[in-house]
């Protein structure tokens, strides 16, 4: 198994990551959406900014995350909210792929 670049831990094998489908993941306490969509992989806080609500139980679509419960859409690479009736944003993490290993840092926003 690769080693974990500097700051960051591995969450997963990037082929345990189905399309659209993101698995929720914790990191040193903070619950995490890990995304596979467009050929990329997204890391953004599993917690909508609007209540206590998991995104990863949402749906993917155009490199954005729904809420499930009242649909506001998070866009995976910023964290900001389309519409409302989310007005904040979610945290999204920095990710590297090495070979089948992904991994993310919480420590630092991207
Ligand atoms: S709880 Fe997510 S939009 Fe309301």
């Amino acid at each position: 198994m690769t080693s974990a670049p500097q700051g960051f831990v591995r969450v997963c094998a990037l082929s345990d990551l189905d399309e659209d489908s993101p698995k929720r993941v914790e990191i040193d306490g903070v619950p995490v959406a890990v995304v596979r969509t467009e050929g990329e992989v997204f890391a953004i806080n599993d917690i909508c900014s609007h209540a206590n609500v998991s995104l990863s139980e949402g749906e993917v679509e155009d490199c954005q995350i729904e809420c499930w419960l009242h649909g506001s859409s998070f866009d995976l690479r910023t964290g900001k909210p389309s519409g409302l009736p989310a007005t904040k944003p979610v945290p999204v993490y920095p990710v590297k792929t090495e070979g089948d290993e992904v991994f993310v840092s919480v420590t630092q926003e991207s």
